[in-house]
């Protein structure tokens, strides 16, 4: 894990453009701040999910039962399952048949929100797996027909592909599951520019410091010294394309030792390292995108306002 960081930030540091892998922002520190954005009211993303899943989690129930005897619940990218649990707690006290397996790449994560379950709600069959997306694909193989894998990936965590990533991700799960699975996606969807840029400028500096932070993590981890007041936060959005991209800049020249990966980083004033991708979606891309992967999209649930969609998917 450590050593592919490594090699990951000398490879992305020594790239024309620059950049660095959003998988990265998720340390201790990164968990921590990602948890505040969740809470920021210019974060509509979070909330609009959670809306999604209070308002329709009858018919969710009914839906993922129907026609078997059970049905596992596969969370890919759990984080802290704030958004899951109000499934959880509703379909245990329907006495639903089911089990709950979140996985994430954060150990830190994972344990915290394993235990929170634990004690919460005793009944709940619930076991973490800590891996990262490619690898968590291999937990899918079991095929019983009587027993539905429903995989979940929320919070529009496919987001952080591009969009041609994100269709062969779709293949590569669609390869795995059964004609009774259903793939449950959550994706944030085109809407006024400006709310989305919000989203990923707030007024707080919050989403700022997580981004920088992955300079930090640099620091502690690998001895080096940036300074991250010569780094600045900036975020674009292309209505056109749905791409939201994340940078930071290098505010002057300027070089950058990593002590203990015995390398030194030259930048330009003005050079960039890319950080992140969030794509947004329209309904009829998304729908495009279902059937280029092998799927059909079977039911969809929208917030009020339509900034976010949760969608069923099926094998097409
Ligand atoms: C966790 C990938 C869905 O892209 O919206 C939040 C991460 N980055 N603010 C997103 C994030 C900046 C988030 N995802």
């Amino acid at each position: 894990m450590d050593n592919s960081f490594a090699q990951d930030v000398l490879n992305g540091l020594s790239s024309r453009p620059k950049f660095l892998q959003s998988k990265y922002f998720y340390d201790k520190k990164g968990d921590k701040i990602f948890q505040e954005i969740m809470s920021m009211k210019e974060y509509y993303l979070t909330n609009a999910e959670y809306d999604i899943f209070t308002n329709h989690k009858a018919e969710l129930l009914e839906l993922f039962s129907s026609g078997v005897e059970k049905f596992r619940i596969i969370e890919f990218g759990a984080g802290d399952g704030l958004k899951t649990k109000v499934l959880l707690e509703y379909f245990l006290n329907k006495k639903a048949d089911f089990e709950y397996l979140p996985i994430d790449i954060s150990k830190n994560v994972l344990n915290t929100l394993v235990l929170d379950l634990k004690n919460r709600f005793p009944k709940l069959k619930v076991s973490g797996i800590r891996n990262d997306y490619f690898h968590a694909l291999e937990h899918l193989h079991d095929n019983d027909e009587k027993v539905r894998n429903i995989i979940f990936f929320l919070g529009s965590n496919i987001g952080n592909f591009k969009k041609e990533e994100a269709v062969s991700f779709l293949k590569e799960i669609g390869s795995r599951i059964g004609k009774q699975d259903f793939l449950f996606l959550g994706t944030d969807l085109k809407k006024d520019p400006k709310v989305i840029l919000d989203a990923y400028n707030d007024a707080k500096g919050i989403t700022k410091s997580f981004n920088l932070n992955l300079l930090e993590r640099i620091n502690r981890e690998f001895g080096a010294n940036f300074d991250l007041s010569k780094f600045k936060h900036y975020p674009i959005y292309d209505p056109q394309t749905g791409t939201c991209k994340s940078y930071l800049i290098s505010l002057e020249n300027q070089v950058v030792e990593m002590a203990d990966l015995n390398n030194k980083i030259e930048f330009e004033a003005y050079e960039t390292i890319h950080t992140e991708i969030s794509q947004k979606y329209s309904v009829s891309e998304l729908k495009e995108i279902a059937q280029k992967a092998g799927f059909k999209m079977s039911y969809q649930f929208f917030d009020e306002r339509k900034y976010f969609l949760d969608s069923v998917w099926e094998l097409g």
